[in-house]
């Protein structure tokens, strides 16, 4: 798909990933809709390098856990940039809860957690997929977490909504064929973020040493990987591991 023209909505792009995946998507010359919640100042900040680039923006707030924020917030998107191409399911929520604290695991993190990083992006795509259909080609690429596929990372509620989010992404893949595809991009630790300073440093060490590559992801390489997904006409259902070979070993 040529990108040139193309609108895309960036969830979460307030965050330090979704700052990312924006400009490298206006750098491919598409309009951007920067997703957020509470840091107004970090979308403005997105919004300004989208226009830097030369592409329009906007900035939309929806919270993705109140299901009746999502269609409005997907119609003001269309509103504003006048289509809507491409959604990145890049928000999420986690928060740290050791593996065997069973207990500390409560409901109501387990379904926060659910909340946000499945039904939200279930929920936006199903908003989406009238606009794309309608212009007859679209892209979803979901960013879920390389703790959906080998149990670790930050609690057992966040691998296990990241695992759900890969399979949701084959099962729309499957849905939603031949006009739009669906991929998603497994990150490890990705330096430099809000979310890698959060993980102990202990912890964070230890994923560097058993990287392959010694070293953390690149957010750069995550954001160029959702370009290429965006771009690919024959590619669906696939999960890109972007990881410093942290998985496979
Ligand atoms: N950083 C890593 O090391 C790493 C590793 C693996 C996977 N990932 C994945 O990469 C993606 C981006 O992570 P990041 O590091 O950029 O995190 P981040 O800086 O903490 O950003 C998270 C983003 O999600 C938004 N968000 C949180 N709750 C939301 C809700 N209920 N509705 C809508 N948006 C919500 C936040 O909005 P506000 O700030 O405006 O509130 C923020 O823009 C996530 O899916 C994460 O799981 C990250």
């Amino acid at each position: 798909m040529e990108l040139k023209g193309r609108a895309a909505l960036v969830t979460g792009g307030s965050g330090s990933l979704g700052s990312a995946i924006s400009r490298a998507l206006a750098e491919a010359g598409c309009d951007v809709a920067v997703g957020y919640v509470g840091n107004r100042d970090g979308a403005a900040e997105t919004v300004g390098a989208v226009e830097k680039a030369g592409r329009k923006a906007c900035r939309v707030q929806v919270d993705q856990t109140q299901p009746a924020m999502i269609e409005p917030s997907v119609e003001r998107v269309v509103r504003e940039l006048g289509r809507l191409d491409i959604l990145v399911n890049n928000a999420a929520w986690n928060i740290g809860v050791p593996f065997p604290d069973l207990d500390g695991l409560t409901t109501e993190i387990w379904d926060r957690m659910m909340a946000t990083n499945v039904r939200g992006p279930f929920e936006l795509a199903r908003a989406a997929v009238p606009h794309m259909r309608a212009q007859g080609a679209g892209r979803i690429v979901n960013i879920a977490s390389v703790s959906g596929l080998k149990p670790g990372g930050s609690s057992i509620a966040y691998a296990s909504s990241k695992a759900a989010l890969i399979h949701l992404t084959r099962c729309l893949a499957l849905t939603l064929a031949p006009a739009i595809t669906v991929n998603c991009v497994a990150p490890g630790l990705v330096e430099g973020t809000r979310m890698a300073l959060r993980i102990p440093v202990e912890a964070a060490d230890r994923v560097r040493r058993e990287a392959v590559l010694q070293r953390g992801s690149d957010a750069t390489d995550i954001a160029s990987q959702v370009v290429t997904f965006c771009r690919a006409d024959s590619v669906t259902g696939q999960v890109a591991v972007i990881d410093a070979g942290y998985f496979f070993h």
